[in-house]
């Protein structure tokens, strides 16, 4: 153990409970402690403050209409578009501050910042651009790009002509683009020739046209070119129905495009996320509701304000950089960081390097990179001045204490506080988490529900759990960011999110209930310590992963009979992919095999869902009804005991599969 180890470990023994300190408590945004109860007596006119902090075309009439219930709509009457809230009403004040810094991954290449009057331009301009190539209102258009600023571009472009956007992880596969273009009956593609990883330039479009060739309809693509001259032996000449970025804005230079007016509830996006079943469940946000909840909770608790230089380490891809990368931080009119590369190249401090650079006032990222940089030492932290720092944020998985303690110490040198937001892409923006300016933190613990937010802790039946317990997260009322339905899918909706704990027959709102399928503990202080999931979808470094989609994946390939996916815990990871195959017959669970199987999940999700492990079997543990038992594997994949195996059907084969997983 090295000596910050010990000091980390006699901090951990000493200290559960942190306050803010009394200099960021005096500037919060919110540091009223009468909060909690103004808004459960306000409730649903609470959220009126959400409203509040954007500019309506025209005001709403009612603030909730729970009338077709779980159906809830918000702010129904009401008119305005995000993109003239992200960008145009901030001209006269803000127009020369910086909108967007980007900073890309090679360190010797120029970094490029869009002060709002910029970004302004080019929204414009490639709106207009989009226009002509044929999209109006209401089509979507798909967005596979990485962490270049003509993504957020591209976003604000959609959102001003009313266009909805879906936006797939520049990480997934090709198949993985073209299932989420078919089920959108999406016309339109948006993407780049490539980018950089590791210092070398990767060849994105290869796989964006490797997609397309799938996609059942006609598309039309424009391409950015990130690399320039770097990318020409990737041999890329564009095809009939793709248009260089460049060219289209270019050939729109100074072009004004009227912000098109959209309903409180008209569509913003769709993002689509893995769910129990192989098919990505496409997650509807509104205009309204949404850009209300992730302006309301940018400001309350990532604390941003318009002089700040917020920098969210996320990717785009994700719901994480949706909300609090483009539409909290620019609805607030703040600096918003982008960052193209991973945070070791060329070398473990390039965050920190950036974070100085930048003079950045927040760091929002995940678990998974805090226990990276908890692994390489303090030396990286140690080489910069992070004093700009005010507020550390942490999402998308459990943060265990200790690497919440290191946060807190090392990168926020114990005087900025650290929330730990639970939430989810359904559920639009944070939901779970300390007020900074308001409440203590406990590591490990996300905290209480945001003030107006009803969570309750429930046992299977659905009666409330005691202090100490384990039960499942519960929602008992909606809230303006909420999900409206899965794309197409109402059905869907109800029997994923609300069949559970529902009255599903019912007329009235309160018979309502919004299950998110996580497991969590309260303690006698109404702070709530998520547990994780509770259904098939497992989180790898922060990203959802359906086990079914990894499943299918897998049995897709030659040789393989059966699969099981599991999550198995991983240090740095969170979980981790862990298959089980059974061969068909005349095949062995051979190194090629193995090889064919990891490709097969690369190819149809993506690397993110790569197994850590694949365990090859004659048989899987199953019931004596044929169910395989997946919590077992999950033990075997932990390292733990195996209790009373007497119920399976083959209990020798676990001894055998146990044999094979190795440390
Ligand atoms: C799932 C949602 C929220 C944006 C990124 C992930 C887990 C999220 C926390 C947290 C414990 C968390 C939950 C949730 N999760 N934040 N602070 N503590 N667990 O969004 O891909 O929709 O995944 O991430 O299990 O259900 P997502």
């Amino acid at each position: 153990m090295t000596d910050d180890d010990g000091q980390l470990e006699a901090r951990l023994e000493a200290q559960d409970v942190f306050e803010p300190s009394d200099a960021f408590v005096s500037q919060a945004n919110v540091s009223d402690p009468d909060v909690y109860e103004r808004f459960d007596a306000e409730w649903p006119h609470c959220w009126e403050e959400a409203a509040d902090l954007l500019t309506w075309e025209s005001p709403y009439d009612q603030v909730l209409d729970d009338s077709d219930p779980p159906f809830f709509e918000w702010f129904t009457g009401g008119e305005l578009n995000a993109s003239a809230n992200c960008l145009d009403r901030h001209l006269d004040e803000r127009g020369d501050e910086a909108a967007i810094e980007w900073v890309g991954e090679p360190v010797d290449e120029a970094n490029r910042t869009y002060t709002y009057e910029e970004l302004h331009r080019e929204v414009n301009e490639f709106a207009a651009a989009l226009r002509e190539q044929g999209v109006e209102a209401d089509d979507v258009v798909t967005m596979y790009m990485p962490m270049i600023p003509e993504l957020p571009v591209a976003m604000l472009a959609c959102a001003r002509i009313g266009a909805p956007h879906s936006v797939v992880f520049a990480g997934f596969s090709a198949e993985a683009l073209a299932t989420r273009m078919n089920a959108a009956d999406s016309e339109y593609l948006i993407t780049c020739d490539g980018y950089y990883r590791r210092g070398d330039p990767l060849d994105h479009l290869a796989k964006a046209n490797e997609g397309l060739a799938d996609v059942e309809h006609d598309t039309t693509t424009v391409v950015v070119d990130r690399l320039g001259p770097n990318g020409d032996d990737f041999g890329h000449d564009l095809g009939a129905a793709q248009h260089d970025y460049g060219d289209l804005v270019g050939a729109h230079a100074g072009a004004t495009v009227e912000p098109v007016t959209r309903d409180a509830e008209d569509m913003l996006f769709l993002m689509y996320t893995s769910g129990t079943t192989g098919q990505p469940k496409g997650v509807k946000h509104t205009t309204g509701g949404y850009l209300s909840w992730v302006s309301w909770t940018s400001q309350a608790v990532l604390d941003v304000k318009p002089e700040d230089t917020y920098f969210c380490a996320a990717d785009i891809g994700w719901i994480t950089g949706h909300s609090y990368i483009v539409y909290g931080p620019l609805a607030l009119g703040t600096t918003t960081m982008m960052y193209e590369g991973t945070p070791d190249y060329p070398d473990r401090d390039r965050l920190w390097e950036i974070v100085e650079a930048y003079d950045a006032t927040q760091l929002y990222t995940a678990p998974t990179a805090i226990r990276a940089f908890m692994k390489w030492g303090t030396e990286y932290p140690d080489r910069h001045d992070l004093s700009s720092l005010r507020l550390l944020g942490t999402v998308g998985e459990p943060i265990n204490p200790r690497a919440w303690t290191w946060y807190y110490t090392h990168i926020g040198d114990d005087s900025c506080p650290v929330v730990d937001t639970w939430w989810q892409t359904e559920t639009g923006g944070m939901m779970i988490t300390t007020l900074p300016g308001v409440k203590k933190m406990k590591p490990g613990s996300a905290g209480p529900p945001l003030p107006g937010v009803d969570v309750e802790l429930v046992d299977a039946a659905g009666e409330p759990i005691e202090p100490g317990q384990a039960g499942y997260l519960t929602v008992q009322k909606p809230w303006p960011g909420m999900l409206r339905t899965l794309y197409r899918n109402d059905e869907r909706y109800i029997d994923e999110y609300w069949a559970e704990y529902s009255d599903v027959d019912s007329d009235d709102p309160d018979d309502w209930v919004y299950f998110p399928e996580d497991g969590a503990k309260i303690d006698e202080d109404g702070y709530i310590t998520v547990l994780g999931r509770v259904d098939d979808v497992i989180n790898v470094s922060g990203h959802r992963l359906g086990t079914m989609e990894i499943e299918s994946a897998i049995v897709g390939v030659e040789g393989v009979a059966e699969a099981a996916v599991v999550g198995g815990n991983h240090d740095i990871k969170g979980e981790a992919v862990y298959a089980y195959v059974i061969t068909e017959d005349g095949y062995e669970g051979d190194e090629t095999l193995r090889e064919a199987i990891v490709a097969g999940v690369e190819d149809a999700i993506g690397p993110i869902a790569r197994p850590e492990q694949v365990v090859f079997s004659p048989d899987l543990p199953k019931t004596r009804s044929g169910k395989i038992m997946r919590r077992l594997l999950e033990n075997i994949a932990d390292g733990e005991e195996i209790g009373n195996t007497s119920t399976l059907r083959n209990p020798e084969i676990v001894a055998d599969i146990q044999a094979q997983v190795t440390e």
